[in-house]
């Protein structure tokens, strides 16, 4: 039987559908396992303000079909401060918490890691649109940020038909291009910029201007977030004075971080909540919940930020010397697994739009 007399659920960084049902999952994973639940309101912040409140099962009825997060989200500065650190813990031992389920992005794990290391058992799990975590196939969120971005370029499209007019998208994606490059295939776009592939501008031109004189009336660009030179109205002006197609731009920017989570996000925060209690309860601590080839497996969370820090070039190299050659290894397959799903994926798009 477990020792734990309540745990904490936050929800941190920026907001993902799904995020609700990882609260209630966590809230009634727990029940059912005689822990009580407390919820850390605006992710570390809660902690570091003394923000929480007591979740019964009735306090998460209701939120499994409901975008954003109740238990609200922010990026807390002070809590990575000795003195924020100091003052969550302080917060930790008044509600005798005694673990406690932090669902984000990186930047959620770090703070996991923090906890843990200052004695509060911490589980990770991943909820962010972005899809930017490498230990893990897929992200909460992710889906319906996915759905919400087709169906608004399929409005687009619309016009751009009747029109015979080409129009530059901006999505989201914090440097990650996955919510771009499948929404490009789902859409029909005729080219994707994204971070992890080199973009060959002039073929585009080229390619428009081609289609345009067999006949193609609409056009889709798809472009993710941050990408100089291209997340931007200028590119669409390129592309109007180079193939002479109209070209409009839209950035569909916050619009796809909200909304009702689809089947897929809340079957997954729902498995990912439930199992996140269950390591909790056996005494496991800073682990991130990962899908992994559609199987829920938990993660050593250092070795999913070493693979993450790596796979975004951030890592020092000594930084995998702590590592065995095994998990070395997994690593580096990791890493390798993200980029050839983004090879593999851009070279579909290539192939079929035209
Ligand atoms: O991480 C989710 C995300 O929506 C990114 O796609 C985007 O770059 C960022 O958050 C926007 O953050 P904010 O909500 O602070 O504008």
């Amino acid at each position: 039987m477990s020792q734990f007399r309540r745990i904490g659920v936050l929800t941190s960084g920026g907001d993902a559908p799904g995020m609700n049902d990882v609260v209630r999952s966590v809230t009634r994973a727990a029940l059912s396992n005689g822990v009580e639940v407390i919820g850390i309101n605006g992710g570390y912040s809660g902690l570091v303000n003394d923000n929480v409140r007591h979740l019964s099962a009735r306090d998460v009825s209701n939120i499994v079909n409901i975008g954003g997060t109740i238990l609200y989200s922010d990026r807390c500065k002070e809590f990575k401060t000795e003195e924020g650190m100091a003052k969550a813990i302080a917060v930790c031992e008044k509600y005798n918490i005694d673990g406690i389920v932090a669902c984000g992005g990186d930047g959620t794990f770090r703070g996991a890691t923090d906890l843990s290391n200052r004695g509060i058992p911490t589980i990770g799990i991943p909820g962010t649109i972005d899809n930017d975590i490498t230990s893990t196939d897929y992200t909460i969120g992710y889906d319906t940020a996915m759905n919400t971005a087709m169906e608004m370029i399929d409005r687009l499209r619309d016009t751009c038909e009747s029109h015979a007019r080409c129009n530059v998208v901006e999505v989201m994606g914090n440097h990650a291009g996955g919510i771009a490059i499948q929404s490009a295939i789902a859409c029909g776009a005729v080219a994707c910029v994204i971070c992890e592939k080199n973009f060959d501008e002039k073929a585009m031109m080229d390619k428009i201007k081609r289609l345009r004189a067999d006949g193609k009336r609409g056009f889709i660009v798809v472009v993710s977030e941050l990408i100089p030179n291209y997340a931007e109205e200028g590119f669409a002006k390129r592309i109007q004075e180079e193939t002479g197609v109209e070209t409009k731009f839209a950035r569909l920017a916050h619009v796809v971080r909200g909304g009702n989570p689809t089947l897929r996000d809340r079957v997954t925060a729902s498995r990912m909540g439930s199992r996140a209690v269950a390591e909790l309860l056996c005494g496991k601590s800073n682990l991130v919940i990962c899908e992994q080839a559609g199987e829920i497996v938990s993660v050593d969370i250092n070795l999913a930020q070493t693979a993450d820090r790596l796979y975004k070039g951030k890592a020092k190299p000594e930084e995998l010397d702590r590592y065995s050659p095994e998990e070395k290894k997994i690593i580096l397959a990791l890493g390798d697994k993200k980029r050839k799903r983004f090879d593999d994926m851009y070279a579909l798009l290539e192939e079929i739009s035209g």
